[in-house]
């Protein structure tokens, strides 16, 4: 299979501050405009690509990285310092806990237009029976 998702639009109410937030928390290179867009990159080839939702209430989508234990350390740091509000579970009902799902650490927060965001440090493996 040779398919790979390559990039997908982030509606923003404020694409320039969401695009610094992503930059931000995340430990990633500052946006590059790219015609309406500021792109963000991940490792993994995809670009984020921020764009204004022109005034239009935002549909708030979920967008879960990968990444590793140091940067769950490090990314989670950022979280606590900005005060953000995170939760352990994607109904928002734990707040101010992980989870430990898969073996790994996990946790849930939003983006500054209510998109809900999820690092994890292992991927989704087969749900225990
Ligand atoms: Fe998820």
């Amino acid at each position: 299979m040779a398919i790979k998702l390559n990039h997908t639009i982030v509606h923003s109410k404020d694409p320039r501050a969401a695009a610094e937030f992503y930059s931000g928390v995340f430990g990633l290179p500052a946006a590059k405009p790219f015609g309406p867009f500021l792109d963000v990159n991940v490792a993994n080839e995809v670009t984020l690509a921020f764009l204004s939702a022109e005034g239009m209430e935002v549909q708030m989508q979920h967008y879960a990285f990968l990444v590793s234990e140091t940067e769950f350390d490090q990314i989670f740091g950022r979280i606590k310092q900005r005060r953000l509000k995170f939760w352990a579970d994607p109904g928002q009902k734990q707040a101010g806990e992980i989870n430990h799902h898969f073996g790994g650490r996990g946790v849930y927060f939003q983006d500054p237009s209510g998109h809900l965001l999820e690092i994890i440090t292992q991927p989704y493996g087969p749900f225990p029976k």
